[in-house]
């Protein structure tokens, strides 16, 4: 101890640590969340360990005790902190110890701390993947019911926020179901990345016993054993992949809140969120603001920078362990607990929202959405697309400059502009819902591809749910 208190970390060092080191190097306030996953490693460490003939089944008997008691008192808050704690291996070691005597100071046999914090990290990826995995999936069963009770509702679809072509609202809403379904599909590959054990590759360059470490895969549940000693400390691959993961699903519900921010203005009138998700002015009592749809397009990139935080973690570092890396655990954690927040706040505002048909209706409605329509009828009719295209272009502008709408052109005007055009089928073509049914290709908007893709996303839960 020194004179303010602050615990000598090691016998090598003669002086005690600055209080600012301590500040800068100490991670215990950060990766106690680590707690009960380094605990289990210890337990099946101490179990190899004595498997394996290198403690005595007392000792480990001793260890695993003093492990459960430690589990114990993580999960009941009643684990008491010391002063010389610096991260949360060696918080519980030095509890180890208290509880086990002699026994206790074996349980660091064969271990370092660069593989066992590499090991406690991937099992908490792991979780994490399967966590977002699965509210991943939960979002876009959520979407697709959605989808199917608003199949046959007309809306306008957007290019550039300009009214494009029509749409059914089903549609539109099955697009963010499939982004999600990619999403999941990117969480369940960081399980491939987590699958290789770190744990027996002691500080960086094995160890001096004859460890079991398949047994120690299995006991921890990873499907192999890392191959090399030196990566199995330096890799924190499964950390990119997840963050890189967890940004791009952050990117997809950004898209979806900015979408629910423009639908839920008086301006679009689209849709309108519950109570319980929106909330109301201190000076204008008629606003109902959606800022956790706000919120899902902000948080979008805090967590693709979490990810080019850890890249720059990462760039240039050289092979193996350095303390750079104790970085790791604040990007992942929050980039973790950012995503659980946002999938979860997309997961209510959705199974609450309602839509306002007739708004939508309306706005599909507007004839010029129909443009596409009647070149693809003169395309019909022989014409080139692109004299198509000039043709439809001028009867918008013929139109518009005169203030009437496409079925307000007289029969003289559209011979005109072209004697391809049939005016009654041209009326017949600005007909409700003509324009929507016209799309039948595979992944369109028209019923029956529709109903289709309906049927493909449903099956494509039921895969995912079964993690195929
Ligand atoms: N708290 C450290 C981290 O998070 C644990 C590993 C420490 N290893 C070391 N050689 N100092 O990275």
């Amino acid at each position: 101890m020194n004179a303010r208190g602050r615990l000598i970390s090691s016998p090598r060092l003669a002086m005690s640590q600055d209080d600012a080191f301590r500040r800068i190097n100490d991670s215990l306030a950060f990766d106690w969340r680590l707690a009960p996953y380094d605990v289990a490693q210890s337990l099946a460490h101490a179990k190899m360990l004595a498997a394996c003939g290198i403690i005595s089944a007392g000792d480990r008997d001793a260890l695993h005790r003093a492990l459960e008691q430690v589990a114990q008192e993580v999960s009941d808050g009643s684990f008491v902190f010391a002063d010389g704690d610096e991260d949360v291996h060696m918080a519980i070691e030095r509890r180890v110890s208290e509880l086990a005597g002699e026994a206790g100071g074996r349980l660091h046999t064969a271990r370092s701390r660069n593989d066992q914090v590499a090991t406690d990290l991937a099992l908490f990826t792991r979780d994490a993947a399967l966590g977002a995995e699965a509210a991943a999936i939960d979002l876009a069963q959520t979407l697709l019911d959605l989808a199917r009770a608003h199949a046959d509702w007309p809306m306008p679809g957007y290019t550039h926020l300009q009214r494009a072509q029509p749409v059914y609202l089903g549609h539109h809403l099955l697009a963010y179901a499939w982004m999600l379904l990619r999403d999941a599909r990117r969480f369940r590959a960081v399980l491939t990345a987590t699958a290789a054990l770190p744990l027996g590759a002691g500080a960086l360059a094995g160890v001096n016993f004859a460890t079991d470490r398949e047994l120690l895969a299995s006991e921890l549940g990873f499907a192999e054993v890392s191959e090399n000693s030196i990566d199995a400390v330096s890799n924190r691959d499964f950390v990119l992949d997840h963050l890189a993961a967890a940004a791009t699903c952050a990117t997809h519900l950004s898209r979806l809140g900015a979408e629910l921010v423009l639908w839920s203005s008086e301006e679009f009138g689209f849709c309108e969120l519950s109570d319980a998700w929106a909330s109301g002015s201190s000076i204008m009592p008629q606003k109902k603001n959606p800022d956790a749809a706000e919120l899902l397009r902000a948080k979008a990139p805090r967590i693709s920078a979490r990810l080019a935080a850890m890249h720059g973690v990462l760039h240039g570092l050289p092979l193996t362990y350095n303390k750079d890396m104790q970085e790791d655990k604040e990007h992942l954690f929050d980039a973790v607990d950012t995503l659980a927040l946002m999938l979860a706040a997309a997961q209510g505002m959705l199974q609450t929202i309602s839509f306002r048909r007739e708004r939508l209706a309306a706005a599909a409605s507007d004839e010029l959405l129909a443009a596409t329509d009647i070149a693809d009828y003169l395309v019909g009719k022989g014409l080139a697309f692109r004299s198509a295209h000039h043709v439809v272009g001028g009867l918008v502008r013929l139109a518009s400059a005169s203030g009437r709408t496409l079925s307000q052109l007289a029969a003289a005007e559209l011979r005109e502009a072209s004697p391809l055009i049939d005016p009654r089928e041209f009326q017949a073509l600005l007909g409700d819902g003509a324009w929507l049914e016209s799309k039948v290709s595979r992944g369109g908007t028209g019923s029956a591809a529709l109903r289709e893709q309906l049927a493909h996303a449903q099956a494509a839960i039921e895969r995912a749910r079964a993690g195929a």
